[in-house]
């Protein structure tokens, strides 16, 4: 069996076959998939029926695993699942799967923001690398993941507008994204997790040196700007990035298992119906620890 990168978006999107993930894997096919993930920056691997210890386990290849804020924030009782690096990305009430959470559950609305365009864990001093996301029920009817390269948005702006976000330092937090939907994410007793983290808006490549936008719906401050004029300059941007030239939409079978990079991708849920019909994944992330290069820390950032 020979693994193959098959691009379907040039430059961004791979279908990966010829490796079976839910078996443990050599460091040349790790290897090769970082590789992957350096010039693309999105893998699909279809028919792959990982169980969530096979993900885990395929996950760690790539780094430490961060455990989600959601998970970390909600009563332990509440999870679904045992592991506390598996992220449970379905709209199910809970360990009964047959039964779908209410129109008002919390976890609902906070789960609704994934339908903003984000980069995930941006709200953290190290944000994800990758996300890994595993598809195990999928509605008939909506329900895709997006993607829209940023290293393409970024190529495509103007000289003016690339020499003004170039040393642009952003503040990201959990607080921000929810806010547009009109959510307040309540304090779990640590406000540190609410309290807004400093990142470049533009992040270099460790590997192939590209720029990109490291933009995402968690940015809710420019340092030196007013509220107000960072708002809607982000706005603009985000519309520029998220433009159909640069996205992909990925239409989930069960068991396919797809790979992004947050460093160079913005992503988003797209819309189907909660209330009615079932959707679940299972996400793991690793930490991205090549980013912290772009971390602003607080002492440097209040300067
Ligand atoms: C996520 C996410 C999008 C989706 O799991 O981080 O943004 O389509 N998911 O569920
Ligand atoms: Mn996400």
């Amino acid at each position: 069996m020979t693994m193959m990168i098959q691009p379907i978006q040039p430059g961004f999107v791979g279908v990966v076959t010829g490796i079976d993930i839910c078996q443990p894997i050599t460091a040349k096919q790790v290897a090769e998939i970082e590789r992957g993930m350096d010039s693309l920056a999105v893998l699909s691997f279809p028919n792959q029926p990982l169980t969530d210890d096979q993900q885990v386990t395929f996950s760690a290849n790539f780094g430490e695993l961060e455990i989600p804020l959601a998970a970390q924030m909600m009563a332990p009782e509440k999870r679904r699942f045992q592991k506390i690096e598996l992220g449970d990305i379905s709209n199910f009430d809970g360990k009964n799967t047959d039964r779908l959470r209410d129109r008002e559950d919390s976890r609902r609305m906070y789960a609704l923001a994934n339908r903003l365009w984000h980069s995930d864990a941006s709200f953290r001093a190290v944000g994800a690398g990758y996300t890994l996301l595993h598809s195990r029920v999928n509605p008939t009817k909506g329900g895709n993941t997006e993607f829209a390269d940023m290293r393409a948005a970024y190529d495509a702006l103007d000289s003016a507008t690339k020499a003004l976000v170039d040393d642009m330092i952003v503040g990201h937090s959990i607080v921000y994204s929810r806010e547009q939907i009109g959510f307040e994410v309540k304090d779990d007793g640590n406000p540190d997790n609410l309290r807004p983290v400093k990142h470049r808006l533009v992040v270099t490549h460790p590997v192939t040196g590209r720029k990109s936008l490291y933009l995402s719906s968690h940015i809710g401050e420019i340092d030196g700007w007013l509220v107000p004029e960072a708002r809607a300059f982000l706005r603009d941007l985000t519309e520029h990035a998220t433009q159909p030239q640069f996205v992909y939409s990925h239409k989930w079978a069960v068991n396919d298992m797809v790979m992004w990079d947050n460093r160079t991708v913005m992503h988003r849920a797209t819309r189907f119906d909660d209330l009615k019909e079932r959707r679940d994944l299972r996400r793991t992330s690793i930490k991205g620890v090549g980013l912290a290069i772009d971390h602003v820390p607080a002492q440097q950032a209040a300067e």
